[in-house]
């Protein structure tokens, strides 16, 4: 389906008399005209640089071979002129008028030529993302192998970003995913302008990166168990002399590989190794870090915690480094040293989230280490150790930056805040000038289920594409005027994988809300408007789908709402399409494109029954059919 690609409807921008484009671009450009000519692309674009830049040649290598099957060679002039009759004009200007800064370009379509302008590289990989997608996914031959040409419309797009830090998290803890995997998860991600990549590369449940100093972290830290099935309480522990053969790890030299192949694409690599908390893969490896020193094992997603309602938990397993003990400190040189040496990153993660304190509570060694020091409680400790883990890393010459309980018990200077809990320890951050990286859980935690239960993993909170919209990393500046809004670097979706089995999936549940995160990261906040937004990404369901990587599309289905009346129970349905239309059953049987259309909220009666809907889009149904009994109709009471 090529539903809406590249049929650009023209409407006048007011009073001034240019046209605007409409066009499918994630995440939308700051500025898009149209503009007098067109572009004809057949099977040749001719290449003429500007200037030689390995960084760029490369890229266009990459863009080159992306192409082929579209069947467009790029013919590379050099520094000479092209004769192919479309070309491609890459130009790195000096002079910035346009503020389009390091990763902004200026591409230009008209008259056979395709111009495009940066400052730097980055940009002109922007660029070439920008111009990939206004170029079809595929591309069919007819019957003699002709492809018809593809005709672009003149435009002018002058586009820079929002924020400069716009990162996905992929946990490959949880779940371990390949060297391949993972830069196939890099290069999408770039086409939406996303430049940072956070590899949560250790937790509980998995060590995976190679450490030349402690081989145990990966020998015993990287392998658990084999278990399927929802992680927690249904899952066994290891058995005595079970054999531990599910993981993996990353060789530095494959850390290596895959840092040069985000460079490649303008991404930037953040390693995170979580401690004091989330340690238990490091412990299985090296148990005498711990304060009570037991054996651990790798944790195979089987129940660790305890959890109780107001959010706090109880560690039924040590998974915290012991503060008091001055080998931690050296071990954590060792391995940020390594790390530090790897990754070319101003920045290095090192956790600091979810650590439980009642190990350290219950230690004498710690206790009267805490009042040989002068540390008055457990947070303070935390605090300790959050400065000697920053005091490492800076001096290494990297910047520390942490998930936002590093802040708690004070958190040393250069320090840098992940925001996770919400926006107020971003806001309380930067408030105390440290620079900040907003990754709210309610608006970008990209395992949160994404449609209704009935056909979605039902986890412990929702993320529907609409709310991940709204995400704005800046805090209002009109209630946070002491905030200087240069502290707030960007912000970022993590995807944590104890759901998450395989790279499809890790797809599927990254988009189309990662569409929603990149625009709302890159795009001027004035440019955003959700139903423009569907519509672009309706094209994107396509995009993705002939690349052969589905992804949700949960968007199309009904939005079940249950209110009681009284003693009756209403329900009202939505949908997020103007042109779709829901049928619906409540007598058990199934709904078809001639049953009964869903217009007002009404009665679900008593009885035995489940309710049924079902999407439809031009007589044919669009999205899973919802089936809902009973007994979940009425857990979903408001
Ligand atoms: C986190 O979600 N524990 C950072």
């Amino acid at each position: 389906m090529t539903r809406g690609f590249l049929t650009f409807v023209f409407a006048l921008f007011l009073g001034l008399n240019v046209l605007i484009a409409q066009h499918t671009i994630i995440p939308h450009p700051v500025n898009v005209e149209t503009v007098e000519g067109s572009v004809t692309v057949e099977s040749e674009i001719g290449l003429v640089l500007d200037q030689e830049n390995e960084l760029i040649s490369t890229m266009l290598d990459n863009f080159s071979s992306e192409l082929k099957p579209l069947g467009i060679e790029m013919s590379s002039g050099g520094g000479a002129e092209s004769t192919a009759a479309t070309l491609l004009r890459i130009t790195l200007k000096e002079e910035d008028s346009v503020k389009l800064g390091k990763e902004g370009y200026e591409l230009h379509l008209a008259k056979g030529v395709i111009n495009l302008e940066a400052i730097e590289p980055a940009g002109v990989f922007n660029g070439l993302q920008t111009f990939r997608q206004l170029l079809p996914q595929t591309r069919v031959a007819d019957e003699e192998g002709n492809k018809e040409p593809i005709v672009l419309e003149g435009m002018r797009i002058v586009d820079y970003p929002r924020f400069g830090w716009r990162g996905l998290m992929l946990d490959v803890s949880r779940h371990f995913f390949t060297v391949e995997e993972v830069k196939d998860y890099i290069d999408q991600m770039s086409k939406y302008k996303f430049n940072v990549f956070h590899w949560h590369l250790t937790d509980d449940e998995g060590w995976r990166v190679e450490i030349k100093a402690f081989p145990r972290l990966t020998e015993v830290g990287a392998w658990r168990v084999e278990r399927h099935g929802r992680f927690g309480s249904q899952r066994p522990y290891p058995k005595k002399n079970e054999k531990a053969t599910y993981g993996g790890f990353y060789t530095q030299e494959e850390v290596k590989d895959v840092i040069a192949y985000a460079a490649e694409r303008n991404v930037t690599i953040i390693p995170e190794i979580d401690v004091p908390g989330h340690s238990m893969a490091l412990l299985a490896a090296y148990p005498e870090l711990s304060t009570r020193k037991e054996l651990k094992f790798v944790n195979p997603g089987s129940k660790f915690a305890n959890w109780f309602d107001d959010g706090t938990f109880e560690m039924t397993i040590e998974n915290t480094l012991d503060p008091s003990n001055p080998a931690v400190y050296a071990f954590l040189d060792m391995i940020f040293g390594e790390i530090a040496g790897l990754f070319p990153s101003d920045y290095i993660h090192m956790g600091g989230d979810e650590c439980y304190h009642g190990y350290w509570e219950r230690d004498e060694k710690v206790q009267a280490f805490m009042k040989e020091n002068g540390i008055k409680d457990s947070h303070e400790l935390q605090s300790y150790f959050v400065k000697r883990v920053e005091k490492i890393i800076s001096d290494k010459g990297k910047k520390m930056i942490g998930w936002d309980e590093i802040l708690e018990g004070g958190l040393a200077d250069g320090a840098a805040v992940m925001s996770w809990r919400g926006m107020q320890g971003g806001i309380e951050a930067a408030r105390s000038q440290h620079e900040v990286v907003m990754t709210p859980k309610e608006f970008v935690y990209l395992d949160y289920t994404q449609g209704d239960y009935s056909v979605e993993n039902k986890i412990y909170d929702d993320l529907s594409l609409e709310k991940a919209y709204s995400f704005d990393p800046m805090p209002n500046p009109n209630l946070f005027v002491d905030i200087d809004p240069e502290l707030i670097l960007g912000g970022q979706g993590n995807l944590w994988t104890e759901v998450i089995p395989s790279l499809q999936y890790a797809y599927y549940m990254t988009y189309p809300r990662a569409f929603a995160i990149s625009e709302s990261l890159w795009s001027p906040l004035a440019a955003k408007d959700f139903k423009n937004f569907l519509s672009r990404t309706e094209v994107h369901f396509d995009r993705f789908d002939q690349s052969g990587r589905s992804i949700a599309k949960t968007i199309y289905e009904p939005e079940v709402i249950i209110k009681m009346e009284g003693k009756k129970m209403m329900c009202t349905i939505k949908t997020s399409f103007e042109d779709i239309e829901v049928k619906y059953t409540i007598d058990n049987t199934y709904p078809v494109g001639t049953g009964k259309k869903y217009t007002e909220t009404f009665e679900v009666p008593p009885g035995d029954l489940k309710l049924r809907a079902q999407s439809y889009r031009d007589g044919e149904p669009i999205g899973r059919m919802l089936i809902i009994d009973r007994k979940d109709l009425e857990a979903r009471v408001k």
